[in-house]
């Protein structure tokens, strides 16, 4: 990570002004500088920026206006904006930001300092911030890499991130902190009874699998993270429209997030046993796709009947949360780009939570709060299940009602959770449809940071 550096010689100080304190603020500075302010008519609004010489003209001062709601997005629009070089910050962030103020501006900057460079080098570096002195480096370090990572696999187009790629990514993970990995390939799939991962990746000329990571002391406390991981969601035989289609490269980015998750997890080294479950596959057509109204029985016994092969995060998420159940963590959590209709109620930015436990739910809704990254619950309303009932099976994977898709799709997965394990259920968008400071348009690892604080908090 450049974008935060040791170095301090030379480095341009950054003014955080708010529209309230500002008058009073630019009393303080050299004639010259509060008239090259007043003659540029700098208005101290919420992103607006000044870039102020000093008598010899050379670039002396930024000036930044800030709200102070969102500490970690106050400066994340500067890295990118600002000429190349270095800066400091010239206030004290504690005091305007309170007791993180240091690690959130720093991240912030490190998030606004992210490009996906995959393809096309960035024409100019962004610009550096040396690190607050008051910054947990650790922490912010072990977030920032993490949201990259999560960012840069859901970025890249499914040519270069199908199952494999995937499970090579998770491997190069579980090497960096010695975790221990497992992959499940192809027909071992049936073999190990995951029936549904199978079914739903066996169109694929680029063979479904299932990443299985653990990392931590045996003896903590087990936390399971299970992320969706269809690289590209084509619909199956009941295929998306085109308009529907374009942006499914990001149907991975449960998995993506659970994985840059991880990385923090285990950069930071929260006292836990980790495991990370990722069922890879590639929701393709083919002459060996799975149909409308076959029937499969599930890893957990249950028979399942297809009525729309386009609800295919359920499958493969059911076999993995029934495998992580078999283990009984102290918390479960499943992260998935599972309903457009999430979507339609909360908008991109609002990933939607479900839990069957209302102390982690609440948990989760605050650290959110504090992180300014949000989530919004929503029910489990057990009179919906009825909308899955089948006729020939235990369930339907789909609803053939156009109402509550968020929900049934969360009731379905927790048909395959053991009441007794606190889960936690989120359904994300993984993507920012807009730019805005610190987040550009594409991948994005939506509740990460919520999680982590949440996680953080009891299992610091
Ligand atoms: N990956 C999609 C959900 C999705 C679509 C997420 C658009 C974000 C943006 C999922 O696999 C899907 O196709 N869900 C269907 C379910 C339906 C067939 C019951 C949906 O939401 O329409
Ligand atoms: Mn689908
Ligand atoms: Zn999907």
């Amino acid at each position: 990570m450049t974008a935060l550096t040791d170095d301090t010689e030379g480095a341009i100080p950054i003014a955080a002004v708010t529209a309230d304190g500002f008058s009073a603020w630019a009393e303080t500075l050299p004639a010259a500088q509060r008239r090259w302010l007043e003659s540029t008519k700098y208005e101290a609004k919420p992103g607006r920026t000044a870039l102020v010489p000093d008598e010899t003209g050379r670039l002396a001062l930024i000036v930044h206006g800030v709200d102070r709601a969102e500490p970690v997005w106050a400066l994340a629009a500067l890295p990118a904006d600002l000429p190349p070089g270095l800066y400091r910050l010239g206030f004290d962030p504690e005091k305007l930001f309170g007791p993180h103020g240091a690690s959130q501006l720093a991240l912030g900057w490190a998030l606004g300092a992210y490009r996906y460079d995959r393809y096309r080098r960035s024409e100019r570096a962004p610009a550096s911030l040396a690190w607050p002195a008051t910054a947990d480096r650790k922490t912010v370090t072990a977030l920032a890499d993490g949201i990259a990572l999560a960012r840069d696999l859901i970025n890249t187009p499914t040519e270069e991130m199908g199952p494999q790629h995937l499970a090579e990514a998770a491997t190069a993970l579980a090497g960096r902190h010695e975790a221990e990995i497992d992959v499940t390939v192809g027909d071992a799939l049936l073999e190990r009874n995951y029936p549904m991962i199978h079914a739903v990746g066996r169109a694929s000329s680029r063979a479904p699998r299932l990443i299985d990571l653990r990392w931590g002391d045996p003896a903590a406390p087990r936390l399971t993270l299970v992320g969706k991981g269809v690289c590209f969601d084509s619909g199956g035989l009941d295929l998306k429209p085109a308009s529907a289609m374009k942006l499914m490269k990001k149907d991975m980015g449960g998995s993506a997030t659970v994985l840059g998750l991880a990385h923090a997890i285990m950069a930071s080294g929260l006292k836990l046993r980790l495991r990370v479950l990722v069922p890879a596959v590639e929701n393709a057509v083919s002459g060996s796709a799975f149909r409308p109204l076959d029937v499969f029985r599930t890893r957990k016994g249950l028979t399942v009947e297809i009525g729309n092969t386009d609800a295919e995060g359920r499958l493969v998420l059911c076999d993995a949360l029934a495998e992580a159940s078999s283990e009984s963590p102290a918390l479960l959590i499943d992260m998935a780009t599972l309903t457009g209709a999430a979507r339609t109620a909360l908008g991109p930015d609002l990933p939607a939570l479900f839990a069957n436990n209302d102390a982690a739910a609440i948990a989760l809704v605050a650290a959110g709060q504090e992180e300014a990254d949000p989530l919004w619950r929503m029910p489990l309303w057990k009179p919906y299940r009825k909308l899955l009932d089948s006729k020939v099976a235990d369930i339907n994977n789909a609803s053939d009602s156009p109402f509550a898709g968020a929900i049934t799709a969360a009731l379905y997965l927790q048909e395959f959770v053991e009441p007794e394990i606190p889960w936690i259920h989120i359904d994300t968008f993984a993507w920012n449809p807009t730019a805005r400071p610190g987040r550009p348009e594409g991948g994005e690892a939506l509740a990460l940071r919520a999680l982590y604080r949440m996680l953080r908090q009891r299992f610091g």
